[in-house]
């Protein structure tokens, strides 16, 4: 009897877990801090990719890739600022606690910053260095923006 029992738990335990590895909220905060942490590195490095291409020889198909890139990764962030993954965590972060204190206004700069990426991708491709300029700069402030307020050591 004892047997078939423990078979049901530890499937409903590794249930938990398969939900567990989709949701980032159910996630360790030193998972969710360092996977947020990396995709913000994508951002930086992808940012750095337009930065050169308009320095000099613009080549559209990298900075088209890289732009998604961006967009893609300001999304992925959404559910990476769960409670409890602020300095208290036990976890080296430089999210502010300012966070969770003003979370519309912190979310309202994610929200930006996923329009400005998607009107980025639209014009990284076009060949227009004038526009992607101007849209590089839009995206850069967004970035800056967001970490004067809410990010340590800026
Ligand atoms: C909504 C606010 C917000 C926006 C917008 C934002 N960031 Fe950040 N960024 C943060 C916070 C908060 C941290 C600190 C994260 C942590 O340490 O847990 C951070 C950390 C970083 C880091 C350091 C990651 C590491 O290795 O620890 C880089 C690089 C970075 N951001 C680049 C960017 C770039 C590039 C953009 C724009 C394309 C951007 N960020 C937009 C809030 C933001």
């Amino acid at each position: 009897m004892t047997k078939p029992r423990f078979r049901t738990l530890a499937a409903a335990l590794a249930l938990v877990a398969a939900g567990g590895a989709t949701l980032a909220i159910a996630a360790s905060p030193a998972d969710t801090i360092a996977a947020r942490q990396a995709n913000f590195k994508k951002m930086g490095g992808a940012m750095k990719v337009i930065k050169d291409g308009l320095a000099g020889g613009a080549d559209k198909t990298k900075m088209a890739g890289a732009a998604k890139t961006i967009a893609a990764m300001a999304r992925a962030q959404g559910p990476l600022f769960p409670k409890g993954t602020g300095p208290g965590a036990g976890v080296k972060t430089d999210a502010l606690p300012a966070i969770w204190a003003q979370r519309v206004t912190f979310d309202g700069h994610a929200k930006k910053l996923i329009a400005e990426a998607d009107k980025l991708v639209g014009v990284a491709g076009s060949g227009n260095t004038a526009a992607v300029a101007a849209q590089f700069k839009a995206v850069g402030g967004v970035c800056g923006a967001c970490h004067k307020q809410f990010r340590a050591d800026d």
